[in-house]
C-alpha cells in the first residue's frame, strides 16, 4: 500500500492531546486516521544555533517525524515572511502585509532544512502532499535532492487576484515555486481562477483543457478540493457532549436566553472587531432581545510574537468591555469574551446549544468552524449559521444565512432573523447544509486530492528534477 507523507508546519503531536485550534492540523489529523501516514513538520519546539535531530514517534497508523528550529531562523520564517508577508496577503490585507520580505531568506532556509531532514525518511512509492503557505517552496528543495515521488501542494488560506498578489515584489518566485508541483491545491473555484488569472495574465503561460497549467517552463495541474470535516464523528461527538460537565454549566448559566457562539483564533482576518460592532448593534436595534440572548466569544490568542496580533487583541478587549459596560445589567452581561482554548469535543457540545453560529471573518480560505457548527446541530431542534460571503465555506453552504461581515446593520438583521426563523425553515436550512456536508466530509477531502495526485504524476510529461546549486535556489531569495 501507498504511504502518505504529509508535510506541514504545525503538527498535531500527540493523539492524547486535547485539540489544537486551527483548521490545518485538526483536518489532518482526521484526513489521515485510517491511512499508513508519515507526518513531517515542526516539533513547537526552538533550538538555539542549529537545527535538532528529527524525532520520530509511531501511534498506530501514524508516525509523526519532527524537528525543533533554530530560533533565528523561525523568526524569520513564521513571524517574518510566511505571518507577515504571505498571511496577510493573501487574506486581501495589503495595508498590514511587510513588502520588504525581510525573513524570505530564513523562509527558504526552514524549508531546505525540512526537504534534507524529509528526503532520508522517504521510500519509492510514497506520495507526498505539502500543506500551506509556510512550505510553498519545498518541492523545489525536495527535487534538487533527487527526491522523485509524486508531490502535490494544498493551499489552506485563500489565492489572491493578481492585482494584489503582484503588490509583493516577490509575487513571482512564489508562484514559480509552486509551478514544481505535480499538482496544486486550492479551497474553491474563485481561488483556482485567481491562480489561473495569475499564471494567464502575468506569466504567459496557458491553461489547458484538461485543467493542467504549463508555465515556466512546466506541466502541472491544478484544481479546488474543499476541504471539511468529520461529519459522522462530529454528529455523534456533539450528541454525547450534551451531557458533559462543561455543557451543563454552560446550559445552566444560559436559563432560558438564546445563546450566540462565535468560535476563532484570535486573528485579524476573522472579522472580530466588526462581529462585536455587529453585535452591539443588534443589541441598539432590538432592545427587546437584550434580556434574551447571550453572545459567546471563544478566541484562543495566536500568533503572538507578530504585533498586528497583539494589536487587534488589544482593541477587542475594549471592545468586548465597552459593550458590555453599555449594555449589561446588574445580573447579566450581553458577551463573554473568552481568550482560551477548548477542547474540540467542547466546541461540538456547545455549538449544539446555540441558536445562532456567528461566523464573519472578512477573508477565510475555509472556515471549519462554520462546517462543525452544522454537523453538530440536532436535526430536530438545529440552530442557525450566520456566516460571511468571504468565507470559502459559503461556496457550498449556502442555506446559511449569508452576510457581508463589513455591514453592521446586515449582520444585526441577520441574527435577529436567524433568531426568530420557524422550526420547520431551520429544518430544511440544516438537512440542505447537512447534505453537503456527508457528501463532502474530511474523507472525501483526502481521496479527492490523492487521486488527483495519482492521476497527475502518472500523466506528468515533466522532468521530476530541478537542476541548480544551493546558490542559485537561494538566489531565488530576492532580486535585491
Ligand atoms: N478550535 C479548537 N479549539 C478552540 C478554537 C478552535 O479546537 O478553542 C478548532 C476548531 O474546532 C476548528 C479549528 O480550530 O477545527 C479552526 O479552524 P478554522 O478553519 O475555522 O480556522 P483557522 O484557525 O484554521 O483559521
Ligand atoms: C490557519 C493556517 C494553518 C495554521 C493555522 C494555525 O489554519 O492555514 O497553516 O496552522 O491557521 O496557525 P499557527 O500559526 O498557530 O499554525
Amino acid at each position: 500500500m501507498t504511504r502518505l507523507i504529509v508535510v506541514s508546519n504545525r503538527v498535531v503531536l500527540n493523539s492524547e492531546a486535547k485539540s489544537s485550534a486551527g483548521g490545518l492540523a485538526v483536518a489532518v489529523k482526521a484526513a489521515v486516521r485510517k491511512i499508513p501516514t508519515l507526518w513531517f513538520g515542526w516539533s513547537g519546539k526552538l533550538s538555539e544555533g542549529v537545527a535538532g535531530e528529527v524525532d520520530v514517534t509511531r501511534s498506530g497508523n501514524l508516525t509523526r517525524a519532527v524537528l525543533d528550529l533554530p530560533a533565528d531562523l523561525f523568526e524569520q520564517y513564521y513571524a517574518g515572511f510566511s505571518n507577515r508577508s504571505l498571511w496577510p496577503l493573501f487574506h486581501y490585507r495589503i495595508d498590514l502585509t511587510e513588502f520588504d520580505c525581510s525573513g524570505y531568506e530564513g523562509y527558504l532556509k526552514v524549508n531546505e532544512l525540512f526537504a534534507r531532514n524529509l528526503a532520508p525518511l522517504l521510500r519509492d512509492g510514497d506520495e507526498i502532499w505539502v500543506h500551506d503557505y509556510q512550505l510553498i517552496p519545498l518541492a523545489r528543495f525536495l527535487r534538487q535532492l533527487g527526491v522523485k515521488n509524486p508531490i502535490g501542494f494544498f493551499l489552506h488560506i485563500p489565492f489572491p487576484e493578481r492585482e494584489t498578489l503582484t503588490t509583493l515584489p516577490l509575487h513571482e518566485e512564489i508562484v514559480r515555486a509552486l509551478s514544481i508541483y505535480d499538482l496544486v491545491g486550492f479551497q474553491t473555484d474563485a481561488d483556482l481562477r485567481a491562480f489561473h488569472g495569475y499564471i494567464e495574465e502575468e506569466a504567459a503561460g496557458a491553461i489547458q483543457e484538461d485543467g493542467s497549467v504549463t508555465a515556466f517552463g512546466r506541466s502541472f495541474r491544478t484544481g479546488t478540493f474543499p476541504i471539511s470535516v468529520d461529519t459522522s464523528a462530529i454528529e455523534k461527538g456533539s450528541e454525547k457532549a450534551k451531557s458533559s460537565s462543561p455543557c451543563l454549566r454552560l446550559a445552566e448559566s444560559i436559563g432560558d436566553r438564546k445563546l450566540i457562539i462565535g468560535v476563532d483564533r484570535l486573528d485579524y482576518t476573522k472579522g472580530l472587531a466588526q462581529r462585536f460592532a455587529s453585535f452591539e448593534r443588534f443589541l441598539t436595534d432590538y432592545p427587546e432581545e437584550r434580556r434574551k440572548t447571550v453572545f459567546l466569544q471563544i478566541a484562543p490568542p495566536s500568533r503572538s510574537d507578530v504585533p498586528e496580533y497583539r494589536q487587534i487583541r488589544a482593541e477587542l478587549d475594549g471592545l468586548a468591555g465597552d459593550i458590555n459596560g453599555r449594555f449589561a445589567e446588574f445580573d447579566c452581561a450581553p458577551v463573554r469574551y473568552i481568550k482560551k482554548q477548548f477542547a474540540q469535543e467542547t466546541l461540538f457540545g456547545f455549538y449544539r446549544q446555540s441558536a445562532v453560529g456567528l461566523v464573519t471573518p472578512l477573508r477565510d480560505g475555509m472556515n471549519l468552524v462554520a462546517k462543525e457548527f452544522i454537523a453538530s446541530q440536532d436535526p430536530d431542534d438545529p440552530g442557525v449559521l450566520v456566516l460571511s460571503r468571504f468565507a470559502g465555506a459559503a461556496h457550498e453552504l449556502s442555506a446559511a444565512l449569508i452576510v457581508n461581515p463589513y455591514d453592521a446593520a446586515g449582520v444585526s438583521k441577520a441574527i435577529h432573523k436567524a433568531l426568530s426563523l420557524p422550526l420547520a425553515e431551520r429544518r430544511a436550512r440544516h438537512a440542505e447544509l447537512m447534505e453537503v456536508l456527508r457528501t463532502d466530509d474530511i474523507h472525501a477531502w483526502r481521496e479527492n486530492f490523492l487521486a488527483a495526485l495519482s492521476a497527475a504524476a502518472r500523466t506528468d510529461a515533466a522532468p521530476r528534477s530541478v537542476h541548480g546549486s544551493r546558490a542559485s535556489l537561494l538566489s531565488l531569495s530576492r532580486v535585491s
